[in-house]
């Protein structure tokens, strides 16, 4: 999809179809619409008063050869409350204008951004929101293809800061891309993502980029001692990789590592799960896939700091050499760890690759993962879960929310909950008990991140959109790339 900004009335625009998002206080009070009801020659006060169209958030009416516009059609667009208008509402309304067009079979769309936020965040919310909403989950379809892109999105600004405007594009080009990324990766079955594909999609994301990437093989985990994460991996016939991502910062000194849970399928092991929705567990590595997307995005944003993004890729399978409950594995770190469930594996091959990224030189580590059932309990799928020892970071992160839209909760991590992962035989077990599994599965990481400033996400809720929304497709949200970005850039 390409994206332009054209400057001026929206009225002369050709296009097949023009969005115009509404809010609800302006279909109450009229006048407020007066301008655009005179250049429509009385359309919006003709709809609207006759009730049909209400401007509640994404509902949508759309009329055909609208008097006094020289676009094809105008789509009325609910915005909602204006009190409630964020950029992050501003991106999905943008959404909803593309994947309304992709129904209708509209290749043109303008779009008028609403809300009085600044023209380069403006442009890169509504770039974003089109790219993602243009994104449809169909390589795998050989027949009923929708084949309804849209191919052009049109900003419609009048505001003079053509500049601005186009760096927001710029920003909104490199951040959805890299979100789709995340989403391709996430909705790819277990059969084709293995490990080493993952790899090899972070080598082919790398080239031509700043981006360095090396991959550590089996043979050399084996030697670092890494046999927390190895013990993961031990049932299935996919080899282990380690992906690890660099990209250089603005300035030195201080150096990030963002590590994501890469399990490409997560059967349980030998603690196996039941059937049922057993096969979302392809998506066991989208926060791998964050991880992998938004250095992406850094590597041509040019992050402030130094970054490393590490992926342990891994297969959690029931094989003959596979891990058994009552297992000890001594970890990277050293500190000794009694498998007790061997479902409770992203915790596993974080511990390895968090304590590895401090080797490396990371001095604030963020990981993402999706960790817990427990997590979904608590939250369900709208927030993310948020824990960590680093509190400035943690007000960053929620400081953005209004902008990426990724909703964030924190949960406690009071030293009580420690005794719960104690182990009779090894230094920790890799699971609590049934209360608060959302909580020692992060006291677990953080016995092994120690004192370096840190933050778990935990983003089990949110990986996964099971329903669909009128902005995207269904399938994997790509949930955490936004953030890593804006947290990092
Ligand atoms: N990948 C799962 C967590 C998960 C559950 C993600 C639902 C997305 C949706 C994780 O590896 C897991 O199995 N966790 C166990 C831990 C338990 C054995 C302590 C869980 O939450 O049941
Ligand atoms: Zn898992
Ligand atoms: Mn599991």
């Amino acid at each position: 999809m390409q994206i332009e900004h054209q400057a001026g009335k929206y009225a002369t625009i050709s296009c097949d179809l023009l969005a115009y998002p509404i809010f609800e206080e302006e279909a109450v009070d009229f006048p407020q619409l007066q301008v655009l009801n005179e250049e429509t020659d009385g359309v919006f006060q003709d709809v609207l008063s006759s009730g049909e169209f209400k401007p509640e958030l994404h509902n949508a009416c759309r009329i055909h050869k609208p008097r006094g516009l020289k676009a094809e059609r105008l789509l009325l667009l609910g915005a909602g409350k204006k009190s409630q208008f964020t950029l992050s509402r501003l991106r999905e309304v943008a959404g909803t204008a593309v994947r309304n067009a992709r129904t209708a079979g509209c290749r043109r769309v303008a779009f008028v951004p609403r809300g009085e936020y600044s023209p380069a965040q403006t442009a890169q919310v509504v770039t974003e929101g089109g790219l993602y909403a243009n994104y449809e989950p169909d390589v795998y379809k050989t027949r009923d293809k929708e084949g309804r892109e849209v191919d052009q999105l049109v900003l419609v600004a009048e505001m003079a800061e053509p500049a601005k405007i186009n760096s927001g594009i710029r920003r909104g080009v490199i951040v959805g891309h890299a979100t789709n990324l995340a989403r391709i990766l996430g909705n790819e079955p277990a059969n084709i993502l293995t490990p080493s594909q993952f790899a090899a999609r972070a080598l082919q994301a790398a080239q031509n980029s700043a981006l360095q990437v090396e991959v550590l093989e089996r043979e050399q985990m084996e030697k670092l001692g890494m046999n927390t994460l190895l013990a993961v991996s031990r049932g299935s016939d996919e080899p282990p990789k380690l992906i690890i991502l660099r990209v250089k910062g603005r300035a030195t000194g201080t150096t990030y590592a963002i590590v994501g849970k890469g399990v490409t399928f997560d059967s349980g092991g030998l603690s196996i799960k039941p059937a049922e929705k057993m096969e979302d567990m392809k998506a066991d590595m989208a926060g791998g896939a964050a991880v992998l997307a938004a250095m992406t995005a850094l590597a041509q944003l040019g992050p402030a700091q130094d970054v490393i993004g590490l992926i342990p890729a891994v297969e959690n399978l029931p094989g003959g050499r596979a891990t058994k409950p009552g297992d000890v594995v001594k970890s990277y770190l050293g500190k000794t760890v009694e498998i007790i469930n061997t479902d409770a594996e992203g915790r596993l091959i974080l511990a390895d690759s968090l304590a590895y990224a401090r080797t490396l030189g990371a001095d604030h580590l963020v990981d993402i993962a999706t960790l817990t059932g427990a997590c979904v309990i608590a939250l369900g799928s709208v927030n993310a879960g948020m824990m960590g020892t680093d509190e400035q970071m943690i007000e960053r992160l929620r400081k953005n929310i209004s902008f990426t839209g990724e909703r964030l909760w924190q949960l406690p991590l009071d030293e009580d909950y420690r005794k719960l992962i104690r182990s009779e035989i090894a230094d920790f077990k890799n699971v609590g008990n049934r209360w608060g599994g959302a909580i020692t599965a992060a006291k677990f990481l953080q016995e092994f991140v120690e004192e370096t400033p840190w933050v778990h996400l935990d983003i089990a809720g949110v990986d996964l959109d099971h329903d669909g929304r009128p902005f995207a497709a269904k399938g994997a949200t790509g949930f955490g790339v936004r953030t890593l970005v804006e947290l990092l850039s």
